[in-house]
């Protein structure tokens, strides 16, 4: 991947917003006039003016149709799933929408592990979302497993030398992120992919900070399973329920461990025993939120209008601004890089590490000036959004937290906050 030629003015930030082709978008999202700039579309994206009308049309129906609306409302999983992979390079029948992203990665780490039920070791990551972590730790103390954690590293991501160290043929299932939530490091699925298979073992992709920001093509990549958050770059909103990925080629010979009718076939026969559908439907458990899974596609229609390589496009060029600017203003404030040194291994979000983050964030947020967010122990994240911002925005942000790390009462609070 080209490096990016650096902005040297606030002047060439706003000449590419005016070339921008996705500023058009912008307006398709609820803001503040004036407000903070939002830094934290990795946490929860802003919300999409169509939203309300979508939950609104699905309360009318709702009060109109009654239960008759379940008609249908049953296949709304299976058909946002599907929109949700087309941003993913999915093809229909693979991706469902249900559940949290823990309950989705519980599923399909136990199925995984079980279709490997000879393989002893689980492999992940000791850098990894704790909600990852844990969930493996649970299936390994529950099922008889190791659990062997890669130590990524907290700002480069992890080496492929490490990885291939880890799995061998002991191992049933290595369960990554795709895009680390708090250095930004971009994993190369389709190699850690191929070495798992050569070792015999599954991989199980946690794509939550990848999904609608960065570049992801699952059918072609080899991963196995996936499942990621919607209410991050995809817009749906707070605890938008997750999506999950199972390759069409493995589905029917995959079982999870929640038993539930929406899984079922023939699910309103009522049938005495548990037999699955074939397809991805299985994945199901049960009833799914329905106002959550219109919400999420309202917040994915953007995306799919704007399409991934625009978006990815841009998004490299703000996360490089960001760098540039962090290098250039804050590392003389004591602050560090978080994210990888090569531009090339960076997702959709850049980090510093700062004595001071905690504070600093608190401060930015407090002052209206930057919605950023921390991420113990010292890391500042910040998550541009290549609908919705823009590269004025990314200059300025830069700027204001330099003069929050600059002023002496932000680092006073810190040390009263320690003595409190
Ligand atoms: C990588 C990753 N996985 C999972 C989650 C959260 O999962 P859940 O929606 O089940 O809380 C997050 C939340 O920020 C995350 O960053």
């Amino acid at each position: 991947v080209a490096e990016l030629p650096a902005f040297s003015s606030r002047a060439e930030a706003a000449e590419a917003d005016r070339l921008d082709p996705l500023a058009r978008y912008r307006d398709e999202f609820l803001s503040r006039e004036g407000g903070p700039v939002y830094l934290d579309g990795n946490s929860l994206g802003r919300q999409p003016r169509a939203t309300a009308g979508a939950v609104s049309g699905l309360l009318d129906e709702w009060a109109r149709d009654l239960v008759a609306g379940w008609e249908r409302w049953v296949e709304l999983p299976g058909a946002v799933g599907d929109r949700v992979g087309r941003l993913l390079g999915a093809a229909p029948g693979q991706v469902v929408v249900s559940d949290s992203t823990t309950v989705n990665l519980y599923k399909l780490a136990v199925a995984a592990v079980d279709a490997r039920a000879d393989r002893p070791v689980i492999v992940g990551d000791a850098n990894d979302f704790p909600t990852v972590r844990y969930v493996l730790q649970g299936i390994a103390a529950a099922h008889g497993r190791r659990l062997r954690l890669i130590d990524s590293g907290p700002a480069e991501g992890a080496e492929a030398a490490a990885i291939a160290g880890a799995v061998a043929d002991d191992v049933g299932l290595v369960c990554l992120s795709g895009v680390n939530y708090r250095s930004g490091a971009v994993a190369d699925v389709p190699a850690v992919s191929a070495l798992a298979h050569d070792a015999g073992a599954l991989t199980l992709w946690d794509l939550s900070h990848a999904a609608g920001a960065v570049p992801v093509q699952l059918d072609a990549s080899g991963a196995d399973l996936a499942v990621g958050c919607g209410y991050k770059y995809l817009n749906g909103g707070p605890g938008a329920p997750s999506w999950l990925y199972v390759r069409a080629a493995m589905q029917a010979s995959l079982r999870q461990p929640i038993w539930g009718w929406w899984g079922q076939q023939d699910q309103f026969a009522m049938g005495g025993a548990y037999d699955p559908v074939p397809g991805v439907g299985r994945f199901l458990a049960g009833t799914p939120a329905v106002a959550g899974i219109v919400a999420l596609d309202a917040g994915i229609s953007p995306l799919l209008s704007a399409g991934m390589p625009a978006v990815w496009a841009k998004t490299r060029r703000l996360v490089g601004l960001l760098a540039g600017r962090a290098e250039e203003l804050l590392t003389p404030l004591g602050a560090r890089s978080a994210s990888p040194s090569d531009p090339a291994r960076r997702g959709g979000h850049f980090s510093i590490s700062h004595p001071h983050a905690w504070a600093a964030t608190r401060a930015l947020i407090d002052r209206g000036l930057v919605v950023a967010d921390f991420r113990a122990p010292d890391v500042m994240r910040l998550a541009p959004v290549a609908l919705y911002t823009s590269y004025v925005e990314a200059w300025d942000a830069i700027d204001r937290i330099a003069s929050v790390l600059a002023d002496p009462s932000v680092g006073a609070f810190v040390a009263k906050r320690r003595v409190t």
